[in-house]
């Protein structure tokens, strides 16, 4: 059930609503302008205690490194090779890494990655918020895409977001309010 009866209508509030997750993409690239708003949207995230310490790590689509990455991934899954990859084929991908051992790190990678989708979103981008790469890049083979992703000394991976231009148009999910949502009188 969702409760969508709010009277207030804003640019925020229509991009939060009409985001959904995108898992088919065109071969488009984005412009550099595109991405310096989405990487500007990920940087002005708020961290705790103002730390700063997510690190951005942008891939275009066709980068090797890429395939390396999804092929681990399966490994690891035990999976056959997919329909499509991790990424679904996006042009762009953004990595998001983070200082080990500082408490909010991963919250702090949550905030920052809904913050360039919204804005991916208000561009009329579509994005998938990606962890199913998590394992490999936290398993044996850490090192090694630490180094090829260019994640800073004492940095790992958080999640990533892919980006481009969306060909399919799935509904933003359904929720239900009562089940998720307590209100204290
Ligand atoms: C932390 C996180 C990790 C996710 N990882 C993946 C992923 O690896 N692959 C994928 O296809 N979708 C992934 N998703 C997308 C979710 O499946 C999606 O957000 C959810 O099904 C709700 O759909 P919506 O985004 O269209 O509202 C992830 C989302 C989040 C928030």
């Amino acid at each position: 059930m969702n409760s969508n009866n709010s009277p207030i209508s804003n640019q925020v509030l229509s991009t939060i609503k009409q985001r959904s997750s995108a898992r088919a993409y065109s071969t488009e690239q984005l412009t550099q302008s595109e991405l310096d708003i989405i990487l500007t949207a990920g940087l002005m995230a708020p961290t705790g205690i103002n730390r700063q310490e997510i690190h951005f790590t942008v891939v275009k689509g066709y980068n090797p490194v890429l395939a390396e990455l999804d092929e681990e991934k399966r490994r690891l899954r035990g999976q056959e090779k997919q329909p499509h990859n991790f990424y679904y084929e996006a042009p762009v991908l953004i990595f998001l890494s983070a200082e080990d051992g500082f408490k909010w790190s991963k919250v702090d990678s949550g905030i920052a990655v809904e913050n360039m989708t919204l804005a991916a979103e208000s561009l009329g981008l579509g994005t998938l918020i990606i962890g199913c790469v998590y394992d490999a890049l936290h398993g044996e083979k850490q090192e090694y895409f630490s180094e090829k992703l260019k994640m800073p000394q004492g940095y790992s991976f958080q999640i990533a977001l892919a980006v481009g231009h969306k060909t399919d148009n799935k509904i933003p999910h359904e929720y239900d309010y009562e089940k998720q949502v307590t209100v204290l009188e």
